[in-house]
Parts: C-alpha cells; sequence; structure tokens
C-alpha cells in the first residue's frame, strides 16, 4: 500500500487530519488499533473551544454540532458557600464555549470519512515506523492477522499516550517533562436534566466535583477520588451523597437521576519536544497530556492538527514548501505550554491534596476569593477557558 501521509490513530487527531487532508486533495490512509465500535463507545470529555468548532466546521465535519451543540457563556465557580459565575463573552471580545462531546465528534467524523470512501481500517495495530529519518518512510501493521506495510511520505503520530510514534524518535533527540497528581476523577453519565445552566467547578474541603452535561436530558458529573480509587468503592448511592456534599449551595439542589457510564481517568501532565522528527510529526495526546480540569485535551489536539494539515498543503502543494512542516513543533508548543500552565493552574486551585497542611488550605481559598472577586483574575482565567489566542 502507498499513500501521502500515513495517520496512526483513529482518536479526533487522526480522523480530524484525514478529512483536512482530503478536503486540501491530499491522501490519507489511516490506521487504528481498536475497532469501530470501541472508538466509538469511548468516553471522553467534551468542551469545545470556538477555534475547535471553527476547525469542524471547516472541516464541513460540524453539522449535528450546530444542532446538538450547547453554547455556554460562562462557567461557575462555587467555594465556601459562594457561587461566582464567570461570565466569558464580556471579557473575551464575545467568545463561548460549545459542550459537544468527543465521543460524538468521533461518530461523525467516522460517518463522514466511511461515506467519503476513505481508507480507514479499524483493528489495525501499527508495528513499527521505518526510514522517518530518509525520504520513504514505512509503516508496519497488522490487518486479519497479516504483517503488512504501508509506503508514505510523511508520517502522522496521533496514537494517543501508549502509541508507538512518540518512542520513535531517538531517546537523545526526545525530551520529556512530566507531573503527576495524586488524585483521579470519577467521571459518570446520568440520565436526568442538568441542574445547571453553566458548568460548575466547585471546591471542597472533601475534594473537587464537576457538574457538566451533555444534553438537556443527559448529566455528566466528575469527582476528586484517590488515584487507586476503584469503581467497587464508588456505588451510585456514595457518588450522590459525594456530588451533594460538594456542589451544596443553600437555595440549590442536586437532581439526581439512574448512572448510565463510569470510568475512573489518572491525572497527569506531559509534553514530549519536540513534536517533529524527520517525516514523523505527532499530533494531540501522543505529544502531550494535560490534566482535564481546563478542558484543553480535545482542543489542543485539534489545534495540532489545523497546523499540521496547512503545512501538509504548502509542502504537497505547488511550491513544495517545508517551511510549515519545520515551523510545526515550535508553533505547536507554544500553545501546548500556555494550556499545559492554565490546566496545572485550575487543578491545584481546585482539588484538595492529600498532604495539603492547613497553610495550604488557607491559601487555596484565599486563591479563589481572588479570582472570584477580582475583574482582572476573572478576565485571566476567562480567556485561557476560551483559548489564549495571541496577538489579538
Ligand atoms: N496502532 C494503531 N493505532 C493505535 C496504536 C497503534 N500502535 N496505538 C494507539 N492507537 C490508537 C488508539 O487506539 C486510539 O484510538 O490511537 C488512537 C489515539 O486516540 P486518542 O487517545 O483519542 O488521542 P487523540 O486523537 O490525540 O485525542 C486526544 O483524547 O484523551 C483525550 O483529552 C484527550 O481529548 C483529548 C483527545
Ligand atoms: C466534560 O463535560 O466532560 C468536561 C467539561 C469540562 C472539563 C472537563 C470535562 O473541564
Amino acid at each position: 500500500m502507498r499513500t501521502q501521509v500515513a495517520i496512526i490513530g483513529a482518536g479526533p487527531a487522526g480522523l480530524l487530519l484525514s478529512q483536512l487532508l482530503h478536503n486540501r486533495g491530499i491522501d490519507s490512509v489511516v490506521l487504528e488499533a481498536r475497532s469501530r465500535e470501541y472508538c466509538e463507545q469511548r468516553q471522553r470529555a467534551g468542551m469545545l473551544e470556538q477555534a475547535t468548532v471553527d476547525v469542524l466546521r471547516e472541516a464541513g465535519a460540524a453539522d449535528r454540532l450546530d444542532r446538538e451543540g450547547l453554547v455556554h457563556h460562562g462557567i461557575h465557580l462555587r467555594f465556601a458557600g459562594r457561587d461566582r459565575h464567570i461570565d466569558f463573552p464580556s471579557r473575551t471580545g464575545g467568545r463561548s464555549v460549545t459542550v459537544y462531546g468527543q465521543t460524538e465528534i468521533v461518530k461523525d467524523l467516522i460517518a463522514k470519512r466511511v461515506d467519503e470512501g476513505a481508507r480507514l481500517y479499524f483493528d489495525t495495530p501499527v508495528t513499527a515506523i521505518e526510514g522517518i529519518e530518509g525520504d520513504a518512510p514505512r509503516i508496519r501493521f497488522v490487518r486479519d492477522g497479516v504483517e503488512e506495510t504501508l509506503d508514505c511520505d510523511l508520517v502522522a503520530g496521533c496514537d494517543g499516550f501508549h502509541g508507538v510514534s512518540r518512542p520513535t524518535i531517538p531517546a537523545d533527540v526526545l525530551k520529556t517533562y512530566e507531573r503527576s497528581y495524586p488524585f483521579a476523577w470519577l467521571g459518570v453519565l446520568a440520565d436526568v436534566a442538568p441542574s445547571t445552566d453553566d458548568l460548575i467547578y466547585a471546591y471542597s474541603e472533601r475534594g473537587f466535583a464537576l457538574h457538566s452535561m451533555r444534553s438537556a436530558q443527559v448529566s455528566r458529573l466528575y469527582l476528586q477520588v484517590d488515584p487507586d480509587a476503584k469503581l467497587a468503592d464508588w456505588p451510585d448511592e456514595r457518588i450522590w451523597a459525594e456530588l451533594r456534599e460538594r456542589l451544596a449551595l443553600p437555595g440549590w439542589t442536586l437532581d439526581e437521576g439512574p448512572i448510565s457510564e463510569r470510568g475512573i481517568t489518572p491525572m497527569r501532565s506531559f509534553v514530549a519536544e519536540p513534536m517533529s522528527f524527520g517525516r514523523l510529526f505527532l499530533a494531540g495526546d501522543a505529544a502531550h497530556i494535560v490534566p482535564p480540569t481546563g478542558a484543553k485535551g480535545l482542543n489542543l489536539a485539534m489545534a495540532d492538527v489545523r497546523v499540521l494539515a496547512d503545512a501538509c498543503g504548502e509542502w504537497f502543494g505547488s511550491g513544495g514548501s517545508r517551511d510549515g512542516l519545520d515551523a510545526y513543533s515550535d508553533a505547536c508548543l507554544r500553545r501546548v505550554w500556555r494550556a499545559e500552565h492554565f490546566s496545572y493552574w485550575m487543578t491545584t486551585l481546585l482539588h484538595t491534596g492529600v498532604d495539603a497542611s492547613e497553610f495550604d488550605r488557607r491559601c487555596q481559598v484565599a486563591h479563589l476569593e481572588y479570582v472570584a472577586d477580582s475583574d482582572a483574575a476573572m478576565a485571566s482565567l476567562a480567556e485561557n477557558y476560551v483559548g489564549y489566542a495571541w496577538g489579538s
């Protein structure tokens, strides 16, 4: 097999890249280790920056998003019996965010790619990437139990944190930066109308809680839990009791309903530099991970791919320029590090450290009060949350 761009991974990054390349007349093959059903059912976050909505529209994959996405103009910051609503448009030149599950984006992109006859292969794990330092890379993969090869001009490593792409970059070239957190998130989907208009980020001495949503009938809720917590430790009644305590506010009640899905996600910050080497380009979780508190993971993945698709357009276009590809890593890393800092900041602002001293807790509440009282602090949170735009 041969193609112009070999894309490893059919998560949101790989799928969107394949669509953007197709729209620019560039051929690609997507190789995905898991089944289509698995990819379409994996529950992930779902808060989209305006730039993410825009690139999905540009790709022609936003029909359902435009119908079903829930536009949000701010968030609630809840702590110490207070609820501060932080409005975004008034602080960011009119920008907002949209709630639409990553799972739905993946379903929409797969349906469109399959409709257009894309070479998108599920149950097809890549086992090796060869020749990225030369001009004829080759991918080895297994399909129906048989080892095959794919020759290409460029390789897009969109295979997530545990993929094979990042380790292909020589160890003496690749630098990684990492931070782990002493907690995880327990996330649930519940068949009950959200008890709030905008998302609630709640700090309490018992730990962090987040009230999000997926539709007018479905709520998405998260709890900070121990990093080694098991789902068996968290029967439904304990989940609701803990959510009630952590989200409590006088005069407000949390509506409860049947839980249809649950999962525990570890929290980690991670960046790999550079994001490209020779003919290999990393995008999305393959290159960087953020804790979910700032809702940046999906948005960063989409932003990488937008830059990469433009750079591929220049390279395969009539000018044949490699400038965009050469600038790819630095261009992405600037945005990545901004989001890394914001996500780390939101995480440490809102979670209770297991070994936090009373001094730490007092500082944390003072910090929350400052964010909830200072226009400058709220503007800073807002401009980062909607996606910081340099020079605007
Ligand atoms: N061969 C083929 N596919 C692979 C391989 C391999 N060796 N290894 C991993 N994959 C696939 C995984 O099965 C997965 O479907 O790569 C895909 C990577 O997809 P994601 O993990 O969704 O990563 P990405 O597309 O970068 O999306 C980032 O996911 O974790 C969230 O917060 C994050 O929202 C962000 C988004
Ligand atoms: C979600 O709706 O899944 C969500 C929203 C905001 C976050 C994280 C997750 O910060």
